[in-house]
């Protein structure tokens, strides 16, 4: 096995080449290449806890209303390396762009005297880094997601009403009926208040974007203000830029269908999740949305 290791501030970078010898590692998946070692000797849990996490445990209320002042300097010049979000901010910050697919937690003994409330501060862990790392996409869109093939409510989304209103109780009821008396019977049909969170395997080839198709690249889905009020479907010419068909310019317009984003059914608003990244996070983001 061959171990490369690279120093970026306090974080090791560690490159494994051929096999993994450590049990630890090998828990995780013999196919792990790169291990970041994040830690620090003879830390409290506390430091190591987001805000997001602090603010998800009713028990670390105190904590999560206080959060603004840790990070203050104390009489030394320094910041507590023990205090809430100091080794958070410092040393796990840093790591959220990364695609990390799982995390190796160890504790010492500097929290061993609290008993069940240590069990409140390790849910506000794993729940506080959960969040962070989900919070753009993946939290609706990957498939190790509990939401994935859940509904999100338009109210939330945002996104073109007039499919889910047209799609009544009394449709899902009679689409129940198909089938009646077959082994094979349709009963699973149901009125929600959204629409669902589905995996984007192949996102590059299913352009138009959103149920209705008013979105035509995944550039303009990510950013909402660019996106064309009028545009056309159907030409077959790929644009790897944007990433979706060319949906403007003559020859778009000669062999396309025109589609308003005025009118009714076809509105573009809505899923403007995208809009929280900085623009490099979205470029990005793009590159990544094309492999899958
Ligand atoms: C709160 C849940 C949620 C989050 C967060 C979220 N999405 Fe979505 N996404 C949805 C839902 C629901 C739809 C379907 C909306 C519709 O069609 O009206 C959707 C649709 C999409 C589509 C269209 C798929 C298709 O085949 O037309 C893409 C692409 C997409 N999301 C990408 C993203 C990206 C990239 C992010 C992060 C920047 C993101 N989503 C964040 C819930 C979410």
């Amino acid at each position: 096995m061959d171990i490369a290791e690279q120093q970026v501030g306090e974080i090791t970078i560690v490159e494994v080449k051929g096999r993994i010898d450590s049990n630890t590692a090998k828990a995780f998946g013999e196919r792990l290449t790169k291990l970041i070692n994040a830690s620090r000797g003879g830390t409290r849990i506390e430091p190591w806890i987001s805000p997001e996490g602090y603010r998800r445990v009713p028990a670390l209320a105190d904590i999560a209303e206080n959060l603004d002042r840790y990070p203050e300097k104390n009489e030394g010049g320094g910041i507590d390396h023990q205090s809430p979000l100091a080794l958070f901010n410092r040393m796990i910050h840093p790591l959220i762009p990364f695609a990390i697919r799982g995390l190796l937690w160890y504790q010492g003994e500097q929290n061993r005297t609290e008993g069940m409330v240590y069990r409140d501060k390790m849910q506000a862990l794993i729940e506080g880094w959960r969040a962070v790392w989900n919070q753009a996409c993946a939290s609706c869109h990957s498939i190790e997601s509990p939401l994935i093939g859940q509904v999100t409510s338009v109210a939330d989304v945002g996104t073109d009403p007039q499919r889910l209103n047209s799609f009544t109780p009394e449709l899902a009821r009679s689409m129940n009926t198909i089938g009646e008396g077959k082994p094979w019977r349709f009963s699973h049909f149901r009125k929600t208040d959204g629409y669902a969170n589905m995996p984007l395997d192949g996102l590059w080839l299913r352009a138009p974007f959103l149920h209705n198709g008013s979105v035509p690249t995944l550039r303009a889905l990510l950013y909402p203000d660019e996106r064309p009020a009028v545009f056309y479907r159907s030409y077959d010419v790929y644009d790897w830029t944007n990433v979706g068909f060319v949906a403007t310019g003559a020859e778009a317009e000669a062999s396309g269908v025109r589609f308003d984003t005025s009118l009714k059914g076809n509105s573009n608003a809505g899923h403007t999740y995208g809009a929280t990244l900085s623009r490099e996070q979205r470029e990005l983001l793009l590159e990544y949305l094309k492999t899958l």
